[in-house]
């Protein structure tokens, strides 16, 4: 098993708290902060923008994590921003080009996620398993949060680990999103989940601190 890694969905957080929040996430050792960006038309809600992006590269230097939830990335991805070392994941369902876009990505030295709704099977990886750095299974369909998780979603991420396993590609990470809850991402890590997103079920759950939820993430997950 790789080492797990923790992705705070941003989409989540209270803006009042911006500092103090990414103060706390780099005392517990987040690894990405999770960027849905939402267009309106590949699903029915808008969220976070290429000006957000920036601003937070500004507060921080923890990589983001952009999840492109847009029609036709191949057509705005020079929009942006992307830097080396950021991952950037791109629906399958969203555009004919997916390689291109995927290549376009890996040029700028970011890592090439392709990320797949729980309707969309999982040998749509076969033809692009060389230009991927990993897979985004989305494990509630996407555009809101706060949804449950869907039925088969443990089943899709063991499906995914076999074929990348079977295909040479070990290296390749796992990246599960929606509903990641406490309970949820124990059976995710089982089934073979890397880079858990954690929203409101999780890192944001109001029943306790962010401190005590991060902590717990942390050790639910396998980080301590
Ligand atoms: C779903 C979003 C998720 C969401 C996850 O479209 O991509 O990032 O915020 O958080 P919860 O835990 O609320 O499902
Ligand atoms: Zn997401």
């Amino acid at each position: 098993m790789s080492k797990s890694l923790l992705a705070p969905s941003m989409m989540c957080m209270d803006l009042a708290r911006t500092e103090e929040t990414l103060k706390t996430f780099k005392e517990y050792g987040v690894d990405y902060l999770h960027m849905d960006v939402m267009d309106g038309e590949f699903v029915p809600n808008y969220a976070l923008g290429t000006d957000f992006c920036n601003q937070l590269r500004k507060l921080t230097n923890i990589p983001l994590d952009i999840h492109l939830m847009i029609e036709r990335p191949d057509l705005k991805i020079d929009r942006f921003n992307i830097q080396p070392g950021e991952i950037v994941a791109v629906h399958w369902e969203s555009t004919p080009h997916v390689p291109r876009v995927l290549s376009a990505i890996r040029e700028k030295g970011a890592k090439p996620f392709l990320a797949i709704n729980p309707a969309t099977p999982v040998d749509v990886i076969d033809h692009l398993i060389d230009a991927i750095d990993g897979v985004l299974v989305m494990t509630v369909n996407p555009g809101f949060a706060g949804q449950p998780m869907y039925s088969s979603a443990l089943r899709k991420i063991r499906q995914v680990r076999e074929f990348l396993d079977s295909h040479d590609r070990e290296d390749a990470l796992i990246e599960v999103d929606g509903n990641v809850s406490f309970e949820h991402a124990a059976q995710m890590r089982e089934a073979g989940a890397d880079i858990f997103v954690g929203g409101s079920s999780s890192v944001f759950f109001k029943g306790a601190s962010m401190a005590d939820n991060l902590m717990k993430m942390n050790r639910v997950i396998g980080k301590e």
